[in-house]
């Protein structure tokens, strides 16, 4: 099948600049800059339904049409790179193995969108994509691909890469842009969108890296052979699937977008390891609600998985055996989500922790029946918190209730988790 994100890569190491460019690297920019008006280039991107891989899934042309392009004062480009999201890794491995591809991609959104200045917002521990991006940046601008006048063209951008403080909140986008501009790290209320009045209050695109490194090959390959990667006719493009758990090999793969989540564990994932049978999976980051045995044939698309009562999310897959007790691994979750919460809202900042306090004790063999219907209400309740970390947090409890009711009143008949000896 054909590579588009991990087309430049090598075994073991990054890819070099030389090697980039001797493959096709910035011919995309050079081709954009010399017979491309910006509104082209965006046109391009909206053709091709390309669809953020940030999460949420968003329409990545359509996002950068609503930047006002008559408003003065500058506009921004920021590069999401901020994964901390549990069970993905795929924005890593992309920083790790060719870095290129994102600078080229961001120099190509920029042009498009009249920004002159763009940064990446670089989870912090990511040290080696932070120092793969510097170089890259250094080499970029050292050819003329970015920097003043690039290619002569008279077009001009410049990137920064900003490395996080360190919460799981900076990737929220308005939360991000929060802490760029030195402040904490809390959302902001939505409307203003980010693409009318955003960082330090002006137009803003923030975009994935997965997102913005499929530029390139857009610009290259045109709309329409970027919509005849995928499986499905109405999907785009090729997705990176990071695998974990207990599977025999932890992956993270270019495949078509749409293609089966069975076919990702039994192909290149391996199957399960040995001795142990398929339960379950988080499907796309550890915000989604789970997957069992007979949601296999799924395609691992973003209105596929949604339709089937899921969320694509960031194509993090995390794999559950039958020896899983699938409420310690929502205890698991949820642990991580009530520590991460901001504090900004009430329902958030007392409710993650609340729901934290229930499961445990359904999973210690202490909780009562009427516990369920408790977690149930806080499913709806958290709903309305003020971003989407919350919502989000319910995922897998929605999905553990919905899927999983025996095996939580399983643990309060015996008055003990099941999956423990004693
Ligand atoms: C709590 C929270 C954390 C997030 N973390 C990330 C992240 O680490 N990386 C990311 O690209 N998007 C993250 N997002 C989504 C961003 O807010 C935003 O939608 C995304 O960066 C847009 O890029 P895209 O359109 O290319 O998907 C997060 C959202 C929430 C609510
Ligand atoms: S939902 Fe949670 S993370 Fe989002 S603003 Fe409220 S407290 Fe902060």
């Amino acid at each position: 099948m054909e590579q588009v994100l991990f087309r430049h890569n090598r075994a073991g190491r990054c890819v070099t600049f030389d090697e980039y460019c001797g493959e096709g690297g910035f011919d995309a920019l050079k081709k954009a800059l010399t017979g491309l008006a910006p509104l082209d280039v965006q046109q391009l991107v909206i053709d091709s339904n390309l669809r953020g891989r940030g999460g949420a899934g968003f329409p990545t042309g359509k996002k950068w049409s609503f930047v006002p392009r008559d408003l003065p004062g500058p506009r921004w480009l920021i590069c999401n790179s901020d994964e901390m999201e549990p069970g993905t890794y795929k924005d890593r491995v992309l920083l790790e193995s060719n870095p290129y591809l994102l600078v080229e991609g961001m120099v190509l959104a920029c042009y498009a969108l009249g920004v002159r200045h763009a940064f990446i917002f670089i989870r912090r521990g990511y040290e080696t994509g932070a120092a793969n991006l510097r170089r890259a940046i250094a080499e970029a601008k050292n050819a003329g691909y970015l920097g003043e006048n690039i290619q002569g063209s008279g077009f001009s951008c410049d990137i920064d890469v900003h490395v996080s403080a360190g919460r799981y909140i900076c990737g929220e986008e308005t939360a991000l842009m929060n802490a760029l501009e030195g402040k904490r790290a809390n959302p902001r209320s939505k409307p203003p969108f980010p693409a009318v009045k955003g960082l330090w209050g002006g137009p803003t695109v923030v975009n994935n890296v997965e997102t913005l490194s499929n530029i390139p090959a857009i610009v290259t390959g045109g709309a329409a052979w970027f919509k005849g990667l995928a499986r499905l006719p109405e999907a785009a493009g090729t997705k990176l699937f990071c695998v974990s758990g207990h599977v025999r090999n932890t992956v993270c793969v270019e495949l078509p977008m749409g293609t089966p989540l069975g076919e990702i564990i039994d192909g290149p994932c391996g199957g399960m390891r040995p001795g142990s049978r398929y339960k379950a999976c988080i499907p796309g980051g550890a915000s989604t609600p789970f997957f069992t045995p007979e949601h296999l044939d799924v395609p691992m698309d973003f209105d596929a998985v949604a339709k089937a009562g899921s969320r694509l999310g960031t194509g993090g897959i995390v794999v559950f055996d039958e020896n899983s007790c699938m409420v310690a691994a929502t205890l698991n979750l949820i642990t991580f989500y009530a520590r991460e919460s901001c504090g900004w809202c009430t329902p958030c900042r007392e409710g993650l922790p609340f729901v934290r306090e229930v499961l445990s004790r359904i999973e210690a063999g202490r909780g009562e029946l009427e516990d369920i219907d408790i977690l149930r209400e806080h499913v709806k309740y958290l709903n309305y918190a003020f971003c989407a970390l919350a919502p989000g947090a319910m995922g897998p409890v929605e999905g553990l209730l919905r899927l999983f009711e025996d095996e939580i009143r399983e643990h309060m008949t015996k008055r003990r988790c099941p999956f423990k000896s004693s």
